[in-house]
């Protein structure tokens, strides 16, 4: 097969992964995901990031095929993280006279992952790399994923690397670049790949992106995901919405958790009181079925979210907190926020709601709906107001 290239002297390197069942062991790949690294030959050789230790093989032979028995002078190290560390050691092994292009907190790292510390050279916030023609220019992205992320800008080509940024989970099937495939197969995986992964640095995300906003930038090369350069203004407002929490539609996520049907009854008439006002994006969730990574994901899509739980053991049932956890870890905000639960003989689920909304600032819409054991009509109607509450206050945000 040709190699594929970005420009005359750049080539994409990347391998798909369709076999990890998990991405980091946590996170479901249905689709796979795609590990990207490029390679600059100029008169000097840079090869900017590596791929998953799994893929190695295919990943040195396509290196070799490229340069024959030319070495690779840098190795650029934008992230770390091993889905595109992992075949650092088998490229120093091959290319000993390599440097090591990294910050300050990515040398640690390397050594502690891979035991290196020898062939180093630490770059800082706007340094440069003249490889030839091509120079690299390098900014620090600290949380966009990992402290030690940076950005690699080539200015000839402006062609921007740029760690996990932009990136999607899902295979690369044949295209590479964003005009080479259908972006609908792309929309949810690239959000559930941000807001799964990137989402709790939305902080982070928004200072890297004031400061990719001084760049010209014809590409974007991630470590995952297509190729842009036909849709960056398309990514990029993506990144733009996603890491200030905005949502992207109106609608409503109902999530719930419920061992015998009874608090998923109360979902239901949520849901269908909801419609009843005008919302036609609404999407029921079982926190025990779906797992937490599509449910995160739809909670990024949508404006308003009613999460609804039984009593568990005097606590709140656990697949909802489990939920309830890596939310608050994600700082989620801007949501018009339901809630309700079904106490049963001990309580718990829907005070650990309420206590959860409070640590997060967000302010449960409508009444105290909480039914005991199966819910009776007050109860019902209570759900109702929620419905009506939440409804009203996203047709009020446009
Ligand atoms: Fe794709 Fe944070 O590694």
């Amino acid at each position: 097969m040709k190699h594929v290239k970005l420009s005359d002297d750049i080539y994409y390197l990347g391998v798909n992964d369709r076999r990890t069942n998990l991405f980091e062991n946590a996170w479901p790949l249905p689709n796979g995901v795609a590990y990207n690294s490029y390679l600059i030959v100029d008169e000097k050789v840079a090869l900017i990031d590596t791929v998953e230790y799994g893929h190695m093989e295919d990943f040195l032979l396509k290196i070799e095929e490229i340069l024959g028995q030319t070495p690779i002078d840098y190795l650029v190290v934008n992230h770390m993280e091993p889905d595109h560390s992992g075949a650092i050691k088998q490229i120093v092994n091959k290319y000993p006279d390599i440097e090591i292009v990294g910050n300050k907190k990515t040398f640690p790292m390397l050594e502690g992952f891979f035991g290196i510390e020898e062939g180093k050279k630490e770059v800082a916030e706007g340094d440069t790399l003249k490889l030839g023609k091509h120079e690299l220019s390098f900014y620090m992205a600290p949380m966009v994923h990992w402290p030690e992320t940076m950005v690699t800008y080539e200015s000839t080509t402006k062609t921007l690397f740029s760690a996990d940024a932009f990136g999607s989970f899902g295979t690369l099937d044949g295209g590479v670049f964003d005009d080479e495939l259908n972006l609908d197969f792309y929309h949810d995986e690239l959000r559930r790949y941000y807001s799964n992964i990137v989402g709790k640095y939305g902080n982070q995300t928004q200072k890297a992106l004031a400061k990719l906003s001084t760049l010209e930038i014809k590409q974007i090369a991630a470590t995952h995901g297509p190729v842009w350069r036909c849709h960056i203004n398309y990514i990029m407002d993506k990144y733009q919405k996603w890491s200030k929490y905005e949502a992207e539609e109106d609608g409503v996520v109902i999530v719930f958790g419920s061992m015998y049907g009874n608090t998923e009854k109360m979902a239901d008439h949520i849901a269908r009181k909801l419609s009843e006002e005008g919302i036609k994006n609404i999407r029921i969730y079982d926190a025990s079925k779906t797992h937490a990574s599509y449910i995160i994901s739809d909670i990024w899509k949508y404006n308003g979210l009613i999460i609804g739980s039984a009593a568990y053991n005097g606590g709140i049932f656990p697949p909802v907190g489990s939920l309830l956890d890596k939310l608050k870890n994600m700082y989620i905000k801007n949501r018009h926020l339901g809630i309700f639960g079904n106490s049963s003989w001990g309580g718990g689920g829907h005070r650990t709601l309420q206590k959860w909304a409070e640590e997060l600032k967000l302010e449960p819409l409508g009444p105290k709906a909480e039914a005991r054991c199966a819910p009776n009509t007050d109860d019902l109607a209570l759900c109702e107001e929620i419905a009506t509450e939440v409804a009203n206050a996203i047709k009020n945000q446009n």
